[in-house]
């Protein structure tokens, strides 16, 4: 019959639809994480002792992402989440000239990456047309959060010290990012 032959055809049509190296890499975002991390560290050479005075605490919120009832989905959910409002933070503001401009584009370019990579691996879920309460209680509590982060740059005019915190505070993003990301690796 047609039948066995189509299922024998199948995963080529696959390799052929997937021929990007985007496709190929799956669910694994660790190396382009670690990209990210390393352009974050590397944009700017500015130290940040002058901006002491301008730390706060943005209130990361830690506990609404740990809770043990998340699911593999979810954790998918809220990297998107992040992934996507950190796109936004560096995108719709313009960062200090003195980071490097390249690099920055390079963090976005990486960033967008990700998110189709991820688009992509949340497709393979079945279940993610429909959101868990729990992830949906995570989404808001960064939507939150990033904007507490939007409100503090606003209010300190942009001021490059306002940045470098900023950034800062990002990386820590990243860290806590690439451990969520462990869970849905495989
Ligand atoms: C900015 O980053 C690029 C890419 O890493 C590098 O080639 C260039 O030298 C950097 N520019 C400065 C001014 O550090």
């Amino acid at each position: 019959t047609v039948l066995p032959f189509f299922i024998f055809l199948l995963p080529v049509a696959l390799v052929l639809l997937c021929s990007s190296t985007l496709c190929s890499l799956g669910c694994d975002l660790s190396q382009g994480l670690q990209e990210d991390f390393s352009l974050l560290n590397q944009m700017s050479t500015f130290s940040l002792v002058p901006c002491l005075k301008d730390r706060t605490n943005f209130n990361f919120p830690k506990e609404a992402m740990e809770g043990n009832q998340l699911q593999r989905e979810d954790a998918k959910v809220i990297v998107h989440e992040m992934l996507q409002q950190i796109f936004t933070l560096f995108s719709q503001n313009a960062a200090p000239a003195t980071w490097n401009q390249t690099q920055l584009m390079q963090l976005l370019i990486g960033l967008d990456q990700q998110l189709e990579q991820l688009e992509r691996c949340l497709a393979q879920d079945v279940k993610w047309e429909e959101p868990s309460l729990g992830s949906e209680n995570s989404k808001l509590a960064l939507k939150n959060y990033f904007q507490g982060i939007n409100q503090y740059l606003e209010g300190k005019e942009y001021s490059h010290c306002a940045w470098e915190v900023t950034r800062v505070e990002i990386r820590r993003c990243f860290l806590f990012i690439g451990k969520l990301s462990k869970k849905f690796k495989d």
